[in-house]
């Protein structure tokens, strides 16, 4: 939706459209022998899922290919909506589990949702609810993969274009208030009050809030736990990476809070998250570029660093207007000698880099390790690159082998990247911290993906060594920390494919296969003549609303590792699912969808352990005149269980035919809606209970739609949870919800 970036930061030629229609024409899309044949629902059903996983994140056995990944839906796919409210089957109740500016410790006040609090906000739950998971903590404070009967549940908190809600009278500039900015728009930077910066900077970040069942049985937060803490966009980080390149990694984040490199402050634009195997988290940092700012008549650094800058989005040129991204964090009236404001102008006044801030940007757009049960300063892991980072899902650990992190980099015409550790997995780390964490996330191998319009792919290594990268001369690397640091360009470097935004994966527990939403593309970036066998769409959306040409619904793709080995460099991929509007035509709805399970732009994706049920999240521009956003319920198959298609797309006189791979049509039966939002939200952030009697999924941004103050009260769009009894009432907020069965039992079977 409108808080995520439209623009695009690629223009390297991978990917070029004649090459793919080269090999389109050359090659005729009769590679069936590529595809094993299709599982029938009834096979699926008659068998019990069988986990792979253990409870997750243990000594998991090795996955078993073809293994039936859930039983039938059991519950009655719900319509669309536009009501103002979360709307479950029959059957299902929600409640609020916490919301934005919830109080973590009671020393302060309630939250008044006036926008009147000062800046307590590392003492509230943060904004914009987004990824999250659950973690169990044992009888001695650690990690525990079973159900011990306490828990604490980490959300990130992605914030970014709703602040004029936390300002009594919306965001001030320049002694003006009732304004409402995004970090995407631009706007006239004037001069920002000091409280309203330090109070949207706290609000981004991550919560960390124990979590139980009351006497009656309701999940609900638990005040002063000691457990409970932030982590914001101040909090100290260190900077983690491989001990051969750590010191070059260092010198690219020498700033004057640390002359050093080795530590960073804060974290922002949290979207997606990981888990590990051994009990920590992952914060992963998406759109931190557009926070940063430089004032009119700075100049660049150096070519380089504007070559970095601008592949990132960093600073839009000309940054010499008095227009550009950020919040105007930099602009407040002490910013010159109080560098929490000053950090984030990243021109170059100081004589050298350890008296200014210029190397601020190579310290965002990583991902955040956080032990939930300790006080320890989070890790950026450096390892495993710096881009902009949606989610970081681990692949079926196997003991004795590597692990793998799967990685989407959300921009249009980014890329999907792979971290493979150094370290083999042993169970013995279960419960370590970040200490498991050194080991496993420093050293390794990074990889980005290439997709051959065959259904093959590649992984490509993002090494110094090789001669693609050394030698690439749009961005000259100084040194594998540049790669690491740089890695859209290394990717770049080594043809990696173009996709329509990858936002979350997920690891289907029964046979370790890899699922990526793509959520959408616009005709900028996907015109027809522009597509690849893995993007393979361009045409208009139904209504003619939103946009002409691209992709607006997305996709969902998914691969499968050459022998299910973490350590894999090729895979075998084909589409899940494509989204579409039910009346689109058979040419866009591509997998058949109905009334009772058409969605647009899917982003949050994830496994349930206990179910083996594929949940799909939406974060939608282009169906939200029929819809408010929603979560659907998919009983996946496996890669290579559909055939091959022929896409004909057409747009304003231009037409092409792209072959794709496709897997079986789901149908209702393994396809529904089962949950649609209140107005103006997204749907993001998902996660159960150990006994799957629990999902918790985050409702963000209800609202979104409102317009800046102005003169008059706001006309809110949503009013959600407020208006259903949460208080207090009036405007809206973030939250996670807890989905349970009114008979007690597993959800969605
Ligand atoms: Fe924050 Fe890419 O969704
Ligand atoms: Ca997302
Ligand atoms: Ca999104
Ligand atoms: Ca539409």
């Amino acid at each position: 939706m409108s808080h995520h970036s439209d623009d695009a930061f690629n223009d390297s030629p991978n990917e070029h459209f004649q090459d793919v229609l080269e090999r389109s024409s050359q090659t005729p899309l009769n590679r069936r022998n590529l595809i094993r044949g299709g599982i029938g629902l009834a096979a699926l059903s008659s068998i019990p899922f069988l986990s792979a996983c253990g409870g997750g994140g243990d000594d998991a056995p090795a996955p078993t290919p073809g293994a039936p990944s859930a039983r039938a839906l059991g519950f009655g796919a719900i319509d669309k909506s536009l009501l103002d409210n979360v709307i479950l089957p029959a059957g299902y109740t929600y409640s609020v589990l916490h919301a934005t500016g919830d109080r973590l410790v009671s020393s302060i006040p309630a939250y008044t949702n006036l926008g009147t609090e000062t800046d307590e906000w590392t003492m509230r739950v943060g904004d914009h609810h987004d990824g999250m998971d659950l973690f169990y903590v044992n009888g001695s404070g650690r990690y525990s993969t079973t159900d011990t009967g306490r828990a604490v549940l980490v959300v990130n908190h992605e914030s970014s274009a709703d602040a004029h809600f936390f300002h009594a009278n919306g965001q001030t500039t320049n002694g003006v208030s009732g304004k409402k900015f995004s970090q995407f728009d631009s706007w006239d930077l004037g001069v920002r009050p000091e409280l309203e910066v330090l109070k949207e900077i706290n609000h981004h970040g991550v919560s960390v809030v124990e979590v139980g069942k009351n006497a009656s049985g309701t999940w609900e937060y638990k005040l002063d736990s000691l457990y409970n803490r932030r982590v914001t966009g101040q909090s100290p980080m260190r900077i983690a990476g491989p001990a051969a390149h750590l010191a070059d990694i260092r010198a690219l984040m020498v700033t004057a809070f640390d002359s050093t490199g080795a530590s960073s402050r804060g974290t922002l634009n949290n979207c997606g998250h990981g888990k590990t195997p051994w009990g920590t988290y992952l914060a992963c940092e998406e759109n931190w570029a557009a926070y940063f700012f430089m004032p009119a008549g700075s100049t660049d650094v150096d070519a380089r660093t504007k070559t970095s800058r601008q592949r990132y989005g960093v600073i839009r040129a000309p940054h010499a207007a008095a227009t550009a991204g950020s919040q105007g964090w930099s602009n407040t009236a002490t910013a010159g000698t109080d560098n929490r404001f000053g950090r984030w102008n990243v021109s170059a006044p100081g004589a050298s880099a350890a008296q200014d801030f210029r190397n601020e940007p190579n310290t965002f757009g990583f991902n955040v390790e956080i032990d939930p049960l300790t006080s320890g300063t989070p890790a950026k892991r450096v390892a495993m690159g710096r881009f902009a980072h949606e989610a970081a899902i681990c692949g079926l650990p196997v003991v004795g082998q590597p692990l793998a992190f799967y990685m989407g980099c959300d921009s249009r015409n980014e890329y999907i990247y792979k971290f493979v550790s150094t370290a083999v997995w042993s169970a013995s780390d279960v419960g370590g911290g970040l200490a498991a964490g050194d080991k496993y996330l420093n050293e390794g191998r990074l990889y980005v993906a290439k997709f051959n319009d065959n259904g093959t792919g590649e992984w490509l290594e993002l090494n110094i060594a090789n001669p693609l990268i050394s030698g690439y001369a749009t961005y000259v690397f100084a040194n594998q920390a540049d790669v690491l640091v740089n890695a859209r360009h290394a990717a770049d470097a080594v043809g990696a494919t173009k996709m329509d935004r990858p936002e979350w994966g997920a690891v289907n527990p029964a046979n370790g296969e890899i699922y990526f939403t793509m959520t959408n593309s616009n005709n900028a970036n996907r015109p027809v003549t522009g597509t690849n066998a893995a993007n393979p769409r361009s045409y208009t959306d139904n209504d003619g609303r939103g946009q002409v040409g691209g992709n607006p619904n997305g996709h969902i793709i998914r691969f499968k590792e050459t022998a299910n080995a973490s350590t894999a460099t090729t895979f075998a991929w084909d589409i899940f699912l494509f989204g579409a509007e039910a009346d689109a035509g058979a040419n866009i709805n591509l997998s058949g969808l109905t009334a009772k399970n058409d969605f647009s732009s899917p982003d949050g994706l994830w496994f349930s352990k206990a179910t083996g049920i594929c949940w799909i999240q939406t974060d939608d521009g282009a169906y939200t005149d029929q819809s408010n956003c929603m979560l659907l319920a998919a009983i996946p198959g496996s890669v290579g269980d559909g055939g091959a298609i022929a896409v004909n797309n057409t747009v304003a006189g231009v037409s092409a035919t792209q072959g794709t791979f496709i897997g079986a049509a789901l149908g209702e039966a393994r396809l529904r809606r089962f949950l649609v939002s209140p107005r103006g939200a997204e749907v993001t952030g998902i996660t159960e209970s150990a006994d799957g009697r629990a999902i918790f999924v985050n409702i963000q941004h209800p609202g979104e739609g409102t317009p800046a103050l102005g003169a008059g009260p706001f006309a809110f769009e949503s009013q959600w949870p407020g208006n259903q009894g949460y208080a207090p009432a009036g405007r809206p907020r973030s939250a996670t919800i807890v989905i349970t069965r009114i008979d007690g039992g597993v959800i969605g079977l």
